[in-house]
């Protein structure tokens, strides 16, 4: 059977980023951006660049560095969007203009009180004007997955004719189910008359648990691109996992007649990366990539993989990157040893970085004797202090015995300021966050508090994600530290460095065009 080449398009940059709470610095999107390519992704979406300015430079600035994955922004379908897009894909080495319109009667007539005249119009202009940026432009149809199937069909035969070389079928609410989704993409491709002129692509959420099945249902009837996200970050319940469905078809070559290019030892370190900078952490059976995809508890399991790995095993955690050996550092090893094992990780620094980093892996190490490699990478995405950093943490002290309620003494440092505050809580954790407040009386409201053992052992660390909102903006904070009360109160601070810096953006998807 031959082969067809399956195109992994990721969009953790972009749809993943529409998750609460998951928005990226454009320095903490070039670091995934990195490791994608690494991962060898055929497309990597960088972002909206019409959204803000900040997501103009995000994308501008992946589409700078990245050279051997096309690099993508998405449009609505209007001109001054995509002039927008090709602006901040210029230096790309291979750009791709992403513009969409949404297509069922409910988003049209609701959403963008447009006729389905008026939308095939829009779909045909945009795409036309995108071409004169490039050849490379993909046209989305908006929840398909609740288009009516005539319309669907007029409206992709006219963003083909109109030059769209890919055409994606999104399920944007996460409606459909594999049987009548493959069924769909079937009859697309038998009932469009151009279809042999464009790869059809779907993009599927993750409402009904169903995204990698439906996109797995899609491949089987035709679809050769799948858009996906590291660990099924995205808008609500996500989208579907890059990972499983890399995995599957990888898994079950009987049954899928395609391959990708993608290296899959990648993975594993995608996936921590994700969650150390988004702070959504992974659940420990999530497949491929949770802490427990590969651990067999079980005494007959184990005694089955013992005596022969296929037993339980379909595939091998090396493979999609789990390391065998997890020790890398101690408190003896040296800069240089540190700054080669974080290349190997993918981690890209210069040299003041790799000053901070190695001072604070000092620190951990005389705390920690053995440091993984999950703590380093810990380490990297655990906010520096930057010098925009409004809120420091200079010093905790936290009092907690039986009988006695918690209290909390902490001193911040506020624009070059010492301030102190103290406060009780109904915990050590409380009392310090209490304490902050008593200080930065932020009025944010904290919709949770996650506390994940980096590593296994009493002396981990410990990594806790903070997510407050204000004002309808909702950010996380990131913390890790041997000691998980000092680590909740760095996450908190985190948190509020964040809100500080203004978030101006516009969402694709909540207004028309
Ligand atoms: O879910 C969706 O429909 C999208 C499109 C913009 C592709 O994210
Ligand atoms: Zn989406």
């Amino acid at each position: 059977m031959t082969q067809d080449r399956l195109i992994i398009f990721d969009t953790t940059l972009r749809d993943g980023e529409q998750s609460p709470g998951a928005s990226m610095t454009r320095e903490e999107k070039l670091r995934i951006a990195h490791l994608l390519e690494k991962l060898r992704v055929d497309v990597i979406e960088a972002g909206f660049p019409a959204a803000s300015p900040g997501d103009f430079e995000a994308v501008r600035a992946v589409a700078r560095a990245v050279k051997d994955s096309r690099v993508c922004g998405l449009t609505r379908a209007r001109a001054p969007d995509i002039d927008r897009a090709a602006e901040a894909l210029k230096d790309a080495a291979a750009p791709r203009i992403h513009t969409f319109i949404a297509t069922s009667s409910i988003h049209m007539q609701h959403k963008l009180r447009m006729t389905p005249e008026q939308v095939i119009e829009h779909a045909i202009a945009a795409v036309r004007h995108a071409r004169n940026y490039t050849d490379d432009v993909e046209f989305s149809a908006e929840d398909a997955g609740r288009s009516e199937i005539d319309f669907l069909c007029r409206v992709i035969e006219a963003a083909i004719d109109a030059g769209a070389r890919t055409i994606n079928i999104p399920d944007t609410v996460g409606y459909a189910i594999p049987q009548q989704f493959g069924a769909t993409i079937a009859t697309l491709l038998e009932r469009v008359p151009n279809s042999d002129k464009a790869v059809f692509s779907v993009h599927c959420h993750n409402d009904l648990g169903l995204a990698v099945a439906n996109s797995l249902a899609a491949v089987l009837n035709g679809a050769r691109q799948v858009e996906c996200t590291i660990n099924a970050l995205g808008e609500r319940a996500g989208n579907a996992s890059l990972e499983e469905i890399v995995m599957a078809v990888r898994t079950r070559q009987d049954i899928f007649p395609v391959e990708t290019r993608i290296d899959a030892t990648q993975i594993v370190p995608c996936s921590r990366l994700v969650s150390n900078v988004t702070g959504f952490p992974v659940q420990p059976n999530k497949a491929i990539v949770g802490a427990n995809a590969f651990a067999h508890e079980s005494g007959i399991h184990q005694d089955g993989v013992l005596k022969h790995r296929d037993t339980y095993e379909i595939m091998r955690a090396e493979d999609v990157g789990w390391s065998a050996n997890r020790i890398v550092l101690g408190k003896h090893s040296g800069r240089n040893a540190l700054r080669t094992r974080l290349l190997e990780l993918g981690v890209e620094f210069d040299s003041a970085q790799l000053d901070d980093i190695f001072l604070r892996f000092k620190d951990l190490a005389d705390k920690k004797h053995e440091v993984f490699d999950e703590d380093l990478q810990a380490l990297v995405s655990e906010a520096a202090p930057e010098e925009s950093d409004r809120y420091r943490l200079r010093s905790l002290h936290v009092c907690s015995e039986t009988g006695v309620t918690p209290r909390a003494e902490i001193q911040l440092e506020i624009d070059d300021q010492l301030r102190s505050g103290a406060a009780e809580g109904s915990g050590p954790v409380d009392a310090s966050f209490q304490a902050v407040e008593s200080i930065v009386n932020s009025g944010t409201e904290l919709l949770l508090y996650s506390v994940n053992n980096i590593t296994s052992g009493t002396d981990a660390q410990g990594e806790v994600t903070v997510r407050l909102s204000r004002a309808g903006r909702i950010v996380n904070g990131l913390g890790a530290d041997t000691d998980i009360v000092i680590a909740s109160v760095k996450a908190y601070l985190h948190a509020l460095n964040r809100l500080t810096v203004p978030a101006e953006r516009a969402h694709p998807q909540h207004d028309g065009v």
